[in-house]
């Protein structure tokens, strides 16, 4: 009787403590959350990462542990995607641009030039119906979406002086795995290349492709800066992320251990978006003090040229991403940004 009832107390207790009773020892095991990125530990992704394993292990008196694979060194791109679907790793956090091959071609409308006028535009998107529609079809690919991180606005770089939009014609851009990219580089009569980001420094150097578009934390991290002698401010298109991880994984965790992950989650998002804008400063800051790679700043009317080249694309890609969806986006921005 006695035994009996030891027994059900440490079985409710072992449950309380969000366990199934499969022994002692095999409950005291760490959960291990293995994390992939492509980007170096330096850049706002690379920090939050961190901040969220410190977080993650703090808050979960070590029940959890967070491996960090930055710089692509477990998977690139494309591959990563798939070992997460596996469960080879539990987290990533690709870019919105990096979605298209996965079928989830939607993710895609952060990518069409000149749609957002600034940040808080873009959040206000991920943070509203349409980010939480994206999040939500990711579960029908066996993945569970977390948060939206930030990066910022895309500069094009090259080795000759680009300041106008015909500058780009005919040069071999590298681009990522996102068909409205593959649409704005022929917008601007350019070839695109869609390269893996971890190839992406040494396509510049050998000559595989001749520029590229990135932010200035990506391209001072990867060093393009030493193999492109040219940048221009256009600030054309945005790069952002979602966290996301593996849909089974996150819904066997007990309870108790998802919710502290999902607040760890929550603070390291914020500290992300705290830091991402400066990150993109000091690296461009970085880049001109080089002296490597000569950055142009647009006037208005050069800017006015490359959004005159660039809206088109927009149009063109409404039959792929749905046109309610791109009008949905495009009315939204509008009422934010009129006065
Ligand atoms: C790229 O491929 O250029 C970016 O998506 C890399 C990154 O994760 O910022």
């Amino acid at each position: 009787m006695k035994t009996m009832s030891l027994a059900r107390g440490l079985a409710a207790s072992a449950l309380l403590n969000g366990f199934a009773l499969t022994g002692v020892s095999q409950a005291q095991e760490p959960i291990v959350i293995k994390f992939s990125h492509v980007v170096t530990p330096e850049t706002a992704k690379g920090r939050a990462a961190e901040r969220f394993k410190q977080l993650a292990e703090q808050r979960s008196n070590g029940r959890v542990k967070v491996e960090i694979y930055p710089n692509g060194s477990l998977y690139k791109d494309k591959e990563e995607l798939e070992a997460l679907q596996l469960g080879s790793v539990q987290m990533l956090a690709p870019s919105l641009s990096k979605f298209g091959p996965l079928g989830e071609k939607e993710f895609e409308v952060f990518d069409i030039p000149y749609m957002f006028p600034n940040r808080e535009s873009i959040e206000r998107v991920e943070s509203g119906p349409i980010g939480r529609k994206l999040m939500a079809k990711l579960e029908t690919k066996g993945i569970t979406g977390l948060s939206f991180w930030d990066n910022g606005f895309m500069i094009f770089s090259a080795n000759r002086p680009i300041s106008v939009p015909s500058d780009l014609k005919g040069l071999k851009m590298r681009i990522q795995s996102s068909k409205v990219k593959e649409a704005q580089t022929r917008a601007l009569h350019a070839i695109p290349q869609v390269t893996a980001f971890s190839d992406a420094y040494q396509a510049l150097q050998t000559g595989v492709v001749d520029g590229t578009e990135n932010t200035w934390s990506n391209m001072y991290t990867q060093k393009m800066h030493e193999v492109q002698k040219y940048a221009v401010d256009t600030y054309h298109g945005y790069l952002g992320y979602a966290v996301i991880v593996n849909a089974k994984f996150w819904s066997d965790l007990p309870p108790v251990i998802r919710a502290t992950l999902e607040s760890a989650m929550k603070d390291a998002t914020q500290y992300e978006h705290e830091i991402a804008d400066k990150d993109n400063e000091d690296a461009m800051a970085a880049i001109e003090k080089s002296g490597r790679t000569k950055i142009l700043h647009l006037t208005p009317e050069q800017r006015a040229a490359w959004v005159k080249a660039l809206l088109p694309v927009r149009d063109a890609v409404a039959g792929r991403l749905g046109s309610d969806l791109v009008t949905e986006l495009a009315r939204d921005q509008a009422m934010a940004t009129s006065p």
